[in-house]
């Protein structure tokens, strides 16, 4: 009685999507100041689609009119912008049975939250490029005459936690100043939303977590030379230390050391840049908030590093799109 139902069903599948090359598609969600159908993002659609023949591409948008959708990537509210994304997402055919995800940027902790509160349709590899997972604990500089970047920058820095700042602000909505968790948890209305970083553990919702863990893999590329992402590990879930917890780090570190040649560059080291905390000495990760840990238990997490600056992707990408999508289904 089973098979043949399963059968029907299958067959039913294929007559919708009737693609040449079964493979699973791919949305793209770009980066900050760019737009959906950029040089960029339209070039990088065309190679993926040399390297994996017969692949659908979305290119994620908040507005069809470019203008309107650069300004979008500073201005705006992202659990708005996350929640049309849903609704576009599952209003296309071809995304039906599930796709892989790319997010550049931004783009990449905005299609985890996708993950987290909707997957319906449902992402199987999510490869996300100098994200901010764990936000960002300065506002990056802008290009010189981006009017647009530097006027959202400045007013990002005035009042990071304000109301406004929260509702209208993208890039304050993923601020995360490591000496002020307190007024981050209770006050900022996305990041610490989306990494269940709340006071309260009962407020943690256990769909985000269980949605993230059902991805296939999560693939993490950080830029080392990144300058632009303070700091550049949150792109693997790293942050910057408290300032106490850095004097504590710090001290432990020294007496721990055995390297007595250069006891003075080493401080000088510490007291210029700030510790990382590294993504399995997250409280995040170690209480598992949100399903990072059940991934990486799994074997589900990959770390990689592009050389370049950030979002530099050139000789760099084409590894992991040949890897991690197009798969057939
Ligand atoms: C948890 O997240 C899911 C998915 O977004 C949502 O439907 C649900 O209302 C949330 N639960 C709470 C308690 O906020």
């Amino acid at each position: 009685m089973f098979l043949p139902v399963l059968l029907c069903v299958t067959l039913a599948g294929y007559a919708i999507s009737a693609p040449t090359n079964d493979v699973r598609p791919l949305v793209v969600w770009h980066g900050l100041g760019d737009t959906y159908a950029s040089s960029g993002i339209v070039q990088f659609g065309s190679e993926v689609k040399k390297l994996h023949p017969g692949i659908f591409v979305h290119s994620v948008y908040i507005d069809k009119d470019v203008k309107e959708d650069k300004r979008a990537t500073f201005y705006g509210n992202i659990n708005a912008q996350i929640a049309l994304v849903a609704e576009q997402l599952v209003s296309i055919p071809e995304l039906g049975r599930g796709f892989d995800a790319i997010g550049f940027s931004q783009g990449g902790q905005f299609l985890r939250g996708y993950v987290e509160r909707y997957n319906d349709p449902p992402v199987y590899n999510l490869i996300t490029f100098g994200s901010q997972h764990m936000g960002i604990s300065d506002i990056p500089p802008c290009r010189s005459f981006d009017f647009l970047c530097e006027v959202a920058r400045r007013a990002a820095k005035a009042g990071v936690y304000t109301e406004w700042a929260q509702e209208h602000l993208v890039q304050a909505q993923y601020f995360r100043d490591p000496d002020q968790l307190g007024l981050y948890m209770s006050l900022n209305g996305f990041l610490a939303n989306i990494n269940n970083e709340v006071m309260l553990p009962t407020a943690r919702n256990v769909t985000y977590a269980d949605n993230l863990a059902s991805l296939e893999n999560l693939i993490l590329v950080l830029f080392a030379q990144d300058t632009t992402v303070i700091p550049k590990e949150s792109a693997w879930f790293g942050s910057e230390a408290p300032l106490e917890e850095f004097d504590t780090f710090s001290t432990q570190s020294l007496s721990d050391s055995h390297d007595d040649q250069h006891p003075l560059g080493k401080l000088h080291q510490r007291t210029t840049a700030r510790s990382i905390v590294p993504m399995k000495q997250q409280p995040l990760y170690i209480d598992d908030y949100i399903g990072l840990r059940r991934l990486d238990e799994r074997g589900a997490i990959t770390l990689e590093t592009c050389p370049g600056g950030h979002m530099h992707l050139t000789g760099c990408w084409e590894d992991l799109v040949r890897k991690w999508v197009g798969q057939p289904f």
